[in-house]
């Protein structure tokens, strides 16, 4: 059976320099505990608002460190530094337009400043990217819309398997 792996990437100027702490990147581990029920090693990295050092890491957590999945915080909106879904495109050879869509219309429902964000997913090699906001508030009202559809999108990819806490969040597979 194939290891889970999946990579989770903090992109901001102030939690890489230790200005602050980095809160999204712990947030997300805690979710994916919580929700996954297959055993997984998460690879992560605190970076910059630098759009090469973004697509480098990306790359390397796609192709060298083997990530099914990256699941990136940060970096989505309109101010001047936020370069996060541009590298993601660049990186990408597929772009996954309904994650963004989606998790802006949940989104929206919390907070009206949603739109402001570009998030956005994509495919690179063989691994899904999904880009959140940097609120880490957004990081559970984000995923709790998307995450129904990641093993299977992860199948399609040829990737593990991945399980879920049904009680949490049921996963769905069209065909069986
Ligand atoms: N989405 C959710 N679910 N919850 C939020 O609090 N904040 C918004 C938006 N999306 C938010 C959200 C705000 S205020 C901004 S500026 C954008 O995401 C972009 O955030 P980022 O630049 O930190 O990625």
């Amino acid at each position: 059976m194939k290891a889970i792996r999946i990579g989770i990437v903090t992109v901001s100027d102030r939690a890489s320099r230790g200005e602050y702490e980095d809160k999204g990147g712990p947030a997300i581990r805690e979710y994916l505990s919580n929700v996954l029920t297959s055993p997984f090693e998460h690879i992560d990295r605190v970076i910059p608002d630098e759009r090469p050092v973004i697509e480098e890491t990306l790359r390397e957590l796609c192709t060298r460190e083997k990530c099914c999945l990256v699941i990136t915080t940060g970096g989505t909106g309109p101010a001047l530094r936020d370069v996060t879904p541009e590298a993601t495109e660049a990186v990408c050879e597929k772009m996954m337009p309904g994650f963004g869509e989606l998790m802006r219309k949940v989104s929206l429902e919390k907070v009206p400043t949603a739109i402001l964000s570009r998030q956005t997913a994509g495919i690179c090699g063989q691994a899904l990217i999904v880009n959140l906001p940097g609120q880490p508030r957004a990081i559970q009202e984000c995923l709790d819309a998307v995450f129904p559809a990641i093993p299977y999108c992860i199948d399609l990819l040829e990737g593990p398997f991945l399980t879920t806490d049904e009680t949490r969040i049921k996963a769905f597979r069209p065909r069986k």
